[in-house]
């Protein structure tokens, strides 16, 4: 069975997200903040921000060890119950301090920002009352500390003593994270707020793979090997350290299969009856929260469902377009299967398929890019090779002073099974205008840390959590593959139907995610009718669908996100007429980082209003 690029951006949420996190942080030492011209009020605004983020950095360890801050790697986060209520009096207090701070003195940009704190604090906040739902079910088969702890692991430092000291800390502390992982998976069963069963079904066989019987080989014991040797410290010291590191690992792994066996003997009889969240009690409100989380922007679950409808409707018809002129009378479904099968959509080898996406970068895509884009910071990206199996790519982002390129990492472990039709698509997506487009306009766009350090961690977490702006990252994507007809990139049909493929199986998701969680459906219900209109594979309809199951509202970020971007420049160049310029559009869109939608209408709002002369109601502050 081929396994197409579909699975690549479809899956990539996850890894890509994760190993940007990392890089993306190195990057806050070479750039510093640009002086407030704000006077005052933007200090103020400047400097609560900064003490926030290193609240957050304090609060959440691993989240800072991922980002490249060492400080608190002895130490691991806190899962107790009465965390849930702390956390909300701390960010209430930073509520209140920037309440007092005054939005008339504040640069445009400064306003921006401000807004986009305020969102990330006042989301935190107002979201308190769902504390005992997600929040009470910390681990599921997409996250948690089951999943390849090598990583984990690795972003330690392990040069000096007091870095072992430090990690032999972690260890020591993290049973007690993973209790309060059981104390909180309690709390869900007798709330009766738990998961369905698909969503931890696998969860004990993943721990399982943690607990190898010789502590000595477990990936939590790693940097007591061959690291260890190099330190330059004394035999009996790193006797010493061995020996703790083994008893700390034994207790971990104690720990692990404790929480397994709660799993599987109790917490599995207890998982909800319902696949969508509808079925917990005030489950519709719960699903709007959600929603409201991962979209940034006020719709309906009824309107998202509704778009999806009408999205899925319009993609077909231009698929349905192609099929006629072929004379092809099946399913979308059997068109796309019957054309993946063709010898002319695939190359033999790596170095074929690895010349293929770095001729689309730099001589189909780049030399277009002016066309639609002004001011492009000068930071390339690269094409490589995939260390690892996984995904079909995904991209990696550099640094603002260069000195690391962006990477589009691209997947040559099994290069017969990409279907090239669907190279161009994926490659606008992750590269230019995609991903790497977003990343350096935002790198060399000077902004605070929270804003440029986010953690793509704890999706269980949600609503009561700090938003992503999901919608905004991925909706760029998701528009970029769609520039990629603006600019007269797609070659043929066979690359506008590799595009269609990955828009209308976004767009599928609208209407699945809210059908599962609002209107009902069954897991059968959702695998029938992404099957009836998608390119996409059984088996990777199944883990969607479970993945829909498990993170509410999540997967429908993504065609909102678009969605909202090409309504923005519809309603840009309906108001501006001949003063409308897709260069500064999309300057506008990029030059903020992300943001939450309903932040990005006001921008381009404001921008409108400006061009158009009308500046008076400009960047209003308090207003806005
Ligand atoms: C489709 O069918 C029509 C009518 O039979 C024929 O003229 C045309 O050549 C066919 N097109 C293709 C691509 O086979
Ligand atoms: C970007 O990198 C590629 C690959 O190394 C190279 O071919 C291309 O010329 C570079 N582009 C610029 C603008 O430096
Ligand atoms: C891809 O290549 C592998 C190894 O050469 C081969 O076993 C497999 O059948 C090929 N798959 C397809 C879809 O051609
Ligand atoms: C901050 O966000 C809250 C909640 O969305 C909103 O009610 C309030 O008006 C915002 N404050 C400012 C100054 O924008």
């Amino acid at each position: 069975m081929s396994t197409s690029t579909f699975k690549v951006s479809a899956k990539c949420l996850f890894a890509c997200f994760i190993s940007s996190a990392v890089l993306v942080a190195v990057v806050v030492i070479a750039t510093q903040l640009a002086p407030s011209a704000g006077g005052s009020a933007g200090t103020g605004l400047r400097s609560l921000e900064a003490e926030f983020y290193r609240w957050r950095e304090m609060d959440a360890p691993e989240f800072a060890t991922e980002t490249g801050v060492h400080t608190y790697d002895n130490t691991v986060e806190d899962f107790s119950m009465v965390s849930l209520e702390t956390r909300k009096a701390i960010i209430d207090d930073f509520i209140t301090r920037l309440a007092s701070i005054d939005t008339d003195h504040l640069t445009t940009s400064e306003k921006y920002s401000y807004e986009v704190f305020n969102d990330t604090l006042s989301t935190f906040s107002s979201n308190h009352q769902w504390r005992f739902y997600g929040p009470l079910n910390p681990l599921n088969f997409l996250e948690g500390d089951q999943i390849d702890p090598a990583y984990r692991v690795r972003l330690l430092k392990y040069e000096t003593k007091k870095d072992y000291e430090k990690y032999l800390s972690r260890l020591q502390l993290w049973p007690t994270k993973l209790n309060q992982y059981i104390t909180r998976f309690k709390e869900a069963a007798k709330n009766g707020h738990t998961y369905h069963r698909v969503s931890v079904d696998k969860l004990p066989g993943q721990i399982q793979e943690l607990l190898v019987a010789n502590p000595e080989s477990s990936a939590f014991y790693k940097p007591f090997t061959t690291d260890l040797d190099k330190l330059t410290v004394s035999t009996s010291d790193k006797t010493d350290i061995r020996s703790r590191g083994r008893q700390a690992v034994m207790n971990l792994l104690d720990t692990f299969r404790k929480l397994k066996e709660y799993i599987e003997q109790d917490y599995m009889f207890q998982t909800r009856t319902t696949y969508g969240v509808l079925g917990l009690p005030k489950g519709n409100d719960l699903y709007r929260a959600c929603l409201k989380w991962h979209i940034s922007v006020d719709l309906t679950p009824e309107e998202v469902h509704e778009k999806g409808r009408e999205e899925v409707a319009r993609i077909s018809s231009e698929i349905q377009t192609i099929m006629l002129k072929r004379n092809y009378t099946g399913t979308v479904a059997e068109f796309y299967k019957q054309l993946k099968e063709q010898s002319q959509f695939h190359l033999n080898s790596a170095e074929e398929l690895l010349k293929e996406y770095r001729h689309m970068v730099y001589e189909r895509i780049y030399p277009h890019l002016w066309r639609a884009f002004k001011n492009i910071p000068n930071l390339n990206v690269s094409v490589e090779a995939m260390p690892n199996d996984g995904t079909g790519g995904k991209y990696i982002a550099g640094t603002a002073d260069g000195s690391r390129h962006g990477v589009f990492q691209v997947n040559l472990k099994r290069p017969n099974e990409t279907n090239t039709f669907s190279m161009m698509a994926l490659t606008l997506h992750e590269t230019v205008p995609g991903h790497h487009l977003q990343s350096v306009y935002a790198l060399t766009a000077s902004l605070p840390d929270f804003q440029r350090n986010i953690e793509y961690e704890k999706y269980f977490a949600v609503p009561y959590h700090f938003p992503f702006y999901t919608a905004y990252t991925e909706g760029w994507g998701l528009y970029s593959e769609s520039l990629g007809e603006y600019l007269g990139i797609y070659k043929d049909d066979n690359e506008m139907l590799g595009r269609y493929g990955e828009e209308i199986f976004r767009a599928c998701r609208l209407v699945v995610d809210t059908g599962i969680h609002y209107f009902g459906w069954t897991r059968q219900e959702a695998i029938t009718y992404m099957t009836d209109h998608t390119p996409i594979g059984r088996t990777e309809i199944e883990s969607e669908i479970d993945r829909y199951i498990t993170l509410p509202g999540q997967a429908c970020a993504y065609k909102i996100g678009e969605l909202k971007i090409k309504e923005l420049r519809q309603t840009a160049k309906r108001k501006l007429g001949s003063k409308f310029d897709i260069g500064d559009f999309h300057s506008q869109i990029l030059e903020n980082g992300p943001v939450p939608l309903s932040l990005l209408e006001k921008i381009v709002n404001n921008w409108i209003n400006e061009v158009s002369g009308n500046a008076a109601t400009s960047s209003g502050g308090g207003s806005m």
